[in-house]
């Protein structure tokens, strides 16, 4: 099985960006391909906060045709490790692309483009940096600590935001967002995590949150 320090470790050898000298929401550039991007909408400060993908991909140079991201094929051993720390812990989850966010403390938002359910952990030295995740209907917010655990949100419906980060974190967002899962196998893999589905469900704080719509 993977450890968090091999993740980690595996993690620190990646270079999501080249350019720290950001103005805006720059794309970077490696060889004509898009590797990362400086989230500066997201992010609260500016800084070392960096966010790539990994998995499939799709942008204008792609004529927006999904194919595997520049971080994919420049770190094939490294998307590996990551998939094998996901898949031996939650097999069920189906994703097409995952979002590596270093210390990226993201501002309240919605993932608009998420056409499904988002899977997110964390790895790394450090502390805060916590999830809040907020039901669109009742206003309630609820604060989760992602670092060795995992939680599943509706990225797409419920607003979410980070808590001040103290330390090195790389946080990992699994999603689909070509193919959305349909109505049932939403329900599926949320009763095979869950062992059950509520409307509204929080299971707190053992090692698997889910909050759903
Ligand atoms: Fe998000």
């Amino acid at each position: 099985m993977v450890t968090e320090t091999e993740l980690y470790n595996a993690l620190k050898t990646v270079k999501i960006i080249d350019n720290r000298k950001w103005n805006g929401n720059r794309m970077t550039k490696r060889d004509g391909a898009t590797t990362g991007i400086h989230r500066k909408n997201l992010a609260y400060r500016n800084g070392p906060c960096e966010s790539g993908v990994f998995g499939m991909t799709a942008n204008p140079q792609s004529s927006w045709k999904p194919r595997p991201s520049k971080l994919t094929n420049d770190y094939p051993e490294v998307y590996d490790v990551i998939e094998r720390y996901m898949k031996e812990r939650l097999p069920d989850f189906v994703f097409e692309s995952v979002t590596v966010n270093h210390n990226l403390r993201c501002r309240k938002h919605k993932d608009s483009r998420n056409s499904t359910l988002s899977l997110i952990t964390s790895v790394g030295e450090f502390t805060g940096g916590e999830l809040n995740i907020q039901h669109p209907e009742t206003g309630v917010k609820k604060t989760f600590d992602t670092h060795g655990k995992w939680v599943i949100y509706d990225g797409s419906k419920f607003e979410h935001w980070n808590n001040p980060i103290k330390g090195d974190k790389y946080s990992l967002v699994f999603y689909s967002r070509w193919s959305s899962l349909g109505k049932d196998q939403k329900k599926r893999i949320l009763e095979k995590l869950t062992g059950g589905s509520e409307k509204f469900r929080l299971l707190e704080p053992g090692y698997l949150s889910t909050i759903l719509d």
